[in-house]
C-alpha cells in the first residue's frame, strides 16, 4: 500500500506567545504544494527481525533521514498499531522528495503517509478522524498533511478548519544546504521578543489571528493580494539562525517574485510567481546565483495523503 502526501508551505504564520507546554499559539495558513513523498507499507513478520517498523528510505536527501524509532513515519504506525491492539510488523518505505528539516512539514508528511499505508494494508478501518487526531498526536503539522488543500490551523497547529481556493497558485522553493531545527527556530523566536522587550509568554504576546485580506485572496485565487498579505512570525528567527537566508530572499524577489518568504521555520524559501513562465525564471536565477542547493518549481493548492495502489 503506497500513500501520496503533499509538502506544505504556511502562506500565514502568526506566532502567539510561549504556552505553559511549551509550545506556540498559532494562526497558521496551510498550503499543500505539489512536492511529495511517498510511503509504502507492506507486509512483515516478526522473523524477518526487529519487533516494530522496518524502515527504508530512498532518494537525494535519505542519509538525513533518521531511521530508528524516532522517525515519524515509525512512531505513526506504532501509535495506529497500539490503538488497534496488534502487533506493529510492517515494512516502510519513504520515497523521499520533500526536503529534510526544511520547514515544510516532510516528517509530518511522512507520518500522514504511514498511518493511511498501514491502515488500508492492516485492513483497521481507521475514520478520518480518528486518523487526524492520531496525527495530532504525533505532530501539530500531520492532521494538515492528512487533508491538504489549504486550512486554517490553530492551537498548536492542528485544530484544522479547511478553506477555500480559488485557482492555480505558482510557486518556487529554494532548497538550502542543511535543515534547521523546528524547536530552535521557536526558541529563537522568544528570544528576540525577550530581547526587544515584549516578551515572549501568552499573556504578553496578542493572540494570533489570521488576516481576512489573506483568506479573501486565497478564495479568490488572486496570487497580488495573497502576496501582499503573506507573513511568517518565525522568518526573523529563521534569518538570525541563518543569515545567507536574506540573500537567497532578495535572489528570488529580484528574479520577479510576487512575493518571498521563509517556509514554516525554514530553512528552504518560498516565492510565490505570476505564472508558471515566471515560476521558471525566478527558479533559474536562485540555481544561476549559488544561494541554494536546488530550486523547484511546483502548484498549489495539492491533495492531502492518497493512497495511490
Ligand atoms: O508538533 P511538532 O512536533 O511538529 O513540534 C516540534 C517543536 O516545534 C515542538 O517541540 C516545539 O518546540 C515547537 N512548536 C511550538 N509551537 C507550535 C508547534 C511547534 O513551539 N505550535
Amino acid at each position: 500500500m503506497t500513500a501520496r502526501v503533499p509538502a506544505k508551505v504556511n502562506v500565514q504564520l502568526a506566532v502567539g506567545g510561549r504556552r505553559p507546554d511549551g509550545f506556540h499559539g498559532l494562526a497558521n495558513v496551510f498550503l499543500a504544494v505539489g512536492l511529495h513523498d511517498e510511503v509504502t507499507a507492506s507486509p512483515a513478520s516478526p522473523a524477518d527481525g526487529g519487533q516494530g517498523p522496518q524502515l527504508t528510505v530512498s532518494g537525494p536527501d535519505a542519509r538525513h533521514v533518521p531511521l530508528d524509532g524516532s522517525n515519524l513515519a515509525a512512531r505513526a504506525a506504532r501509535l495506529l498499531a497500539e490503538r488497534h491492539g496488534r502487533e506493529p510488523h510492517v515494512r516502510l518505505h519513504i520515497a523521499k522528495d520533500i526536503p529534510v528539516a526544511g520547514g515544510m512539514a516532510g516528517g509530518s508528511a511522512d507520518a500522514a503517509g504511514a498511518l493511511l499505508a498501514c491502515d488500508a494494508l492492516w485492513e483497521t478501518r481507521t475514520s478520518p478522524d480518528e486518523l487526524r487526531a492520531l496525527g495530532a498526536e504525533l505532530g501539530s503539522d500531520v492532521p494538515f498533511a492528512l487533508v491538504g488543500g489549504a486550512a486554517l490551523g490553530q492551537g498548536r497547529g492542528e485544530l484544522l478548519t479547511p478553506l477555500e481556493t480559488g485557482g492555480t497558485f505558482h510557486w518556487v522553493f529554494a532548497v538550502a544546504d542543511g535543515g534547521l531545527s523546528t524547536p530552535a527556530v521557536y526558541r529563537e523566536c522568544d528570544r528576540l521578543r525577550e530581547a526587544a522587550g515584549t516578551g515572549a509568554d501568552a499573556d504578553s504576546v496578542p493572540e494570533p489571528r489570521p488576516s481576512q485580506d489573506l483568506l479573501d485572496a486565497l478564495r479568490t485565487g488572486d496570487a497580488a493580494a495573497l502576496a501582499a498579505a503573506m507573513a511568517n512570525d518565525l522568518q526573523a528567527a529563521a534569518v538570525s539562525l541563518r543569515p545567507s537566508l536574506t540573500d537567497t530572499l532578495k535572489t528570488g524577489t529580484a528574479a520577479g517574485a510576487l512575493a518571498a518568504l521563509v517556509s514554516g521555520s525554514g530553512p528552504t524559501c518560498a516565492f510565490l510567481a505570476r505564472d508558471s513562465g515566471s515560476a521558471s525564471v525566478i527558479a533559474a536565477a536562485l540555481e544561476d546565483s549559488g544561494h541554494c542547493r536546488a530550486a523547484r518549481v511546483t502548484t498549489a493548492p495539492a491533495s492531502g495523503a492518497t493512497l495511490v495502489e
